[in-house]
């Protein structure tokens, strides 16, 4: 309550920024193009393509054969006005009979075959999407934490929806028409050529304006699209953002600011498809120009050289009909190329994704750990050597070397921004340090596969995550064979057994339905059970308990004694109570080990601990 007052006071909202003022999203936009290594675009569209090489093989050749069968029809009329016309008026009316039933025929392969071309493309078209799209989230899945860090959620949104549907555009209209548009220039030019070579010659000299027409459009285009796209790929970034962060925005009053905020990049990315429409229509006029001079001129040739009889009508009849075909899909095609240069920009976006390598990788030859001694042994832990610094930022962790014998319970107590986390992290492997190594019983970590490192080692975090599920679902995460009685025994040992009995389906409550509502300290007691039924030898805490109140608190500390028995673990805490469980202490400032001992000789000492320890048993009295 005191904070959002305080807020409301302090925070007039949408007065933070100067109106008009870009979010702070604009900064990361460089972000939104991974570097990509040259050609990766070029191989992602071979690797999705080569396992259909034969269906787009097939693909190709319907689409042949339906533009020979379209571009029968104009051939036939110049041949009935120059040929079957005049022996139908010498009473022989088998030339126009063969001319109908010819063009009749070919008017039906062509569409036979274009339905057929349409259904065989979206075949191959859906299969592209479906894999890419699984190689996006497998990809991103993998990636470390570190990637996901510096590259929002909303940007890789962005990247397997608009990105994937720009490219179902464009393999679903767009390049089969622009496939068909320049294998019908090819088809008609050939024709014009063959009727008549001048007529030809006009046509074919009328594609060069075009073409170079074409280049400065897709240049501009290109400029406008990659621009239009980012625009989005920002609206949609910070509309997962704000949703992502909806109670802090209720609680800090933020809805104002937001607003203001998402209208810029609304307006931003409205305006960059204004542009886009502008380019378009530069372009058609242009084409129209083009066009239109050509036709006139053939028009006029044609008719003169009809006149003094060195043209036949039939074939001026036929190269008319046959500019129409040429020139009418230009406009188009300038859609086409848009469709063609977003799915290409989209594409570029994608490669650059999946090119990444996590920067935690899976070992080429993983090592196994050794056997486990006992019936619970926790295993022991070395960091040797280790210095470690965040991509984004300076050292955080100085040179050190730490060992934590199996089966010892550690505390590790300090300031916030001390560093235990990104040591907990270190531990768990999200991160690899930038210096040394970290050992598990002698085995550097980086040599261990994921699922040997995830049965040696498994962290709870105080954003106790639970998946769509039931809440057993939720729990069996530790140990996906475990039974429904292995599941409630871990329940049982953390506290968490009466609250989930008293859920509407118990165990079987959906944690995301109506009902299935649970607290976040009740999360975290989810948590506890899922690590728990893990059984890992290396159990991390990271101020686990923080949600939970004292009482709750007390009872999963009474339950841990349990728990860690046997294990090694690193507990992490705010309260200080945590500590009286600990084997051992150790005190972290600025990234250092400050000090380390027993609870009670550190209590005993004069340093930091016994300061600490002292402020909290006043609190306490
Ligand atoms: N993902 C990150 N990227 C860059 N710097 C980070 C990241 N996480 C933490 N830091 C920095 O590392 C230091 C230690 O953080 P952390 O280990 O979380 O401290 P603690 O858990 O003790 O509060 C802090 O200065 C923090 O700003
Ligand atoms: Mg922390």
């Amino acid at each position: 309550m005191t904070v959002t007052a305080a807020a409301t006071t302090t925070t007039k909202p949408g007065q933070e920024r100067p109106a008009g003022e870009p979010a702070r999203q604009d900064d990361d936009f460089d972000r939104d193009v991974l570097p990509t290594p040259p050609g990766a675009t070029a191989a992602l569209l071979r690797s999705l393509l080569a396992p259909m090489k034969a269906r787009v093989a097939v693909t190709t050749l319907l689409l042949l054969l339906q533009q020979a069968a379209t571009q029968a029809g104009p051939l036939l009329v110049a041949y009935a006005i120059d040929s079957a016309v005049p022996a139908f008026r010498d009473h022989d009316n088998g030339p126009l009979v063969a001319v109908g039933v010819g063009y009749l025929l070919c008017a039906l392969a062509s569409g036979a075959l274009q339905s057929t071309f349409v259904i065989a493309a979206a075949r191959v078209n859906q299969d592209v999407l479906l894999d890419l799209r699984g190689r996006i989230f497998r990809h991103a899945q993998a990636l470390s934490v570190d990637f996901h860090e510096r590259y929002t959620s909303g940007r890789l949104i962005s990247r397997s929806t608009t990105d994937v549907e720009s490219l179902r555009e464009l393999l679903n209209e767009g390049l089969q028409e622009l496939v068909g548009v320049v294998l019908s220039f090819a088809y008609i030019s050939a024709l014009l050529l063959w009727l008549d070579l001048g007529l030809g010659a006009v046509a074919v000299a009328s594609l060069g304006p075009l073409y170079l027409l074409i280049r400065l459009y897709q240049r501009r285009a290109k400029r406008v699209y990659r621009a239009r796209s980012t625009a989005i790929a920002a609206v949609i970034v910070k509309f997962v953002e704000t949703m992502n962060g909806i109670r802090p925005v209720r609680a800090f009053r933020r809805e104002a600011v937001n607003d203001a905020d998402f209208q810029v990049l609304n307006t931003r990315h409205e305006r960059t498809n204004g542009d886009a429409l502008l380019e378009m229509a530069r372009y058609v006029i242009g084409s129209r120009l083009v066009a239109n001079t050509a036709v006139a001129v053939i028009v006029l040739w044609g008719a003169h050289r009809v006149a003094d009889g060195s043209l036949e009508l039939g074939v001026l009849a036929a190269a008319v009909l046959y500019l129409r075909r040429l020139y009418d899909p230009i406009d188009r095609l300038g859609m086409f190329l848009n469709s063609y240069q977003s799915a290409a920009a989209s594409l570029e976006k994608i490669a650059g994704l999946l090119a990444q390598t996590p920067s935690v990788p899976e070992p080429a030859t993983p090592r196994q750990l050794p056997p486990l001694a006992s019936e619970h042994p926790g295993r022991e832990v070395v960091f040797d050597g280790v210095r470690f610094a965040y991509r984004t930022g300076g050292e955080v962790l100085p040179r050190f070397d730490l060992t934590l014998p199996a089966g010892q319970t550690v505390a590790v107590v300090g300031s916030t921004g001390a560093g235990k986390s990104t040591l907990a992290k270190l531990l768990a492997r999200f991160y690899d340090p930038s210096d040394g190594r970290v050992l598990l019983d002698g085995v550097d970590l980086r040599d261990l596969a994921g699922p040997e490192l995830r049965r040696g080692v498994v962290m709870v975090t105080q954003e106790a995550f639970l998946f769509s599920g039931t809440v057993a679902e939720n729990i069996a995460i530790g140990r996906p064979d475990a039974t429904r009685e292995e599941i409630e025994e871990a329940a049982k040992a953390i506290g968490a057994h009466d609250f989930v009995t008293a859920l509407p389906d118990g165990y079987d409550t959906d944690v995301r339905k109506r009902g299935g509502r649970i607290s976040a300290g009740q999360r975290q007691l989810v948590a506890f059970a899922r690590a728990l039924l893990a059984d890992p030898a290396v159990l991390i805490l990271d101020e686990a308990t923080s949600s939970l109140d004292i009482p709750g608190e007390r009872a999963v500390q009474r339950a841990m004694a349990t728990v860690l028995k046997g294990r090694t673990a690193v507990v992490i805490a705010h309260r200080l109570s945590t500590v009286e469980i600990a084997d051992r202490v150790l005190v972290m400032e600025h990234g250092r080990i400050v000090e380390d001992g027993s609870p009670d000789q550190l209590v005993a000492d004069t340093g930091r601990f016994a300061d600490l320890h002292r402020a909290w048993r006043d609190s306490l009295a």
